[in-house]
């Protein structure tokens, strides 16, 4: 989620709002963190600790699996929000962790067609050949899982298809890149490149980041940029990796009210988001849907 700039970056010591004009500042804050990792603090959690992670992210990925059937044309992204909203509290007896947070309005977001992500949830209903990003976060026993995933209406454009499918690819090579001394600037050289060899861009002002007890904890995950630098991963690390790719420019801009991020040429954008654990031997997905496989092909 957020980054860069215009956001907060956190450090374990200090946090500083970043304005647009910071940049210089901005810069070398990341270059610290890069020639020094030891500033960043990024949990390494315990046995206990990760199966409640295990949990959060089983909870998350089974509240996109439910509304599966309910993403119809017709439906107001706000029923969509209701639907979610209580099987999360009175079936999962979890908490959906956007309801409030930093004044969110809602339960979900869900961001249609040219809306990158933080969409508030509304009585717009969709309709025959849009896209719509849904993004689940629950808290369970004090744990986050954060998970979202792209669903058609009726039938997009062949665009929008095609723009959804690399998306959910760039995801699949960026979650390839997870194991165990890879740096974590890895995973973000291998999703810009990816996706910017396909002629789409990638959104740099928002950033997967790290889970757990919060929703937003270090290491803030870039989906860009150079290999080889930053922490190196560690089995018990959990963060997110959530691209989001738009079909033309890059740019995007905030609405007014505070939260949709919609593209500035008001090109299609998608998004899909799962939430890892580094393992001993490379990655765990805790968000996996049940069916749900490496999407890439050729991939086992
Ligand atoms: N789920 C989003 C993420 O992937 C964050 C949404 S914050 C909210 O990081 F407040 F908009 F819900
Ligand atoms: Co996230
Ligand atoms: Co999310």
């Amino acid at each position: 989620m957020f980054a860069i700039p215009g956001h907060v970056l956190y450090h374990n010591t200090f946090a500083v709002t970043i304005n647009a004009s910071d940049q210089t500042l901005l810069e070398w804050l990341i270059d610290l963190t890069f020639l020094e990792p030891g500033l960043m603090s990024i949990a390494v959690k315990t046995a206990e600790e990760i199966e409640k992670m295990r949990l959060a992210g089983r909870l998350a990925a089974e509240v996109l699996e439910m509304i599966e059937p309910h993403v119809q044309p017709g439906v107001s992204t706000e029923e969509i929000d209701q639907i979610c909203h209580d099987y999360i509290v009175q079936q999962q007896k979890a908490t959906p962790a956007p309801l409030n947070y930093m004044g969110f309005p809602k339960s979900i977001c869900t961001s249609v067609n040219h809306q990158v992500c933080h969409g508030i949830p509304g009585g717009k209903t969709l309709k025959n050949g849009d896209i719509v990003n849904i993004d689940i976060t629950v808290i369970k026993d004090g744990f986050h899982g954060d998970t979202s995933k792209m669903f058609f209406i009726g039938e997009p454009s062949v665009l929008a298809r095609r723009l959804t499918k690399i998306t959910l690819e760039a995801l699949w090579i960026g979650i390839e890149q997870v194991r165990p001394g890879a740096h974590l600037s890895n995973i973000g050289h291998a999703i810009q490149q990816y996706v910017e060899s396909n002629n789409y861009s990638i959104v740099r002002e928002y950033c997967g980041h790290g889970i757990g007890r919060k929703f937003h904890e270090e290491p803030q995950v870039l989906h860009y940029g150079s290999p080889g630098n930053g922490v190196l991963l560690q089995p018990g690390m959990c963060f997110t990796i959530e691209p989001m790719v738009n079909a033309g420019k890059r740019q995007v801009k905030l609405l007014p009210d505070g939260w949709t991020v919609v593209t500035k040429d008001r090109s299609l954008s998608a998004q899909w988001e799962h939430t890892m654990l580094v393992t001993e031997t490379g990655y765990e997905v805790l968000t996996l849907r049940k069916g749900e496989e490496n999407a890439l092909p050729g991939a086992t």
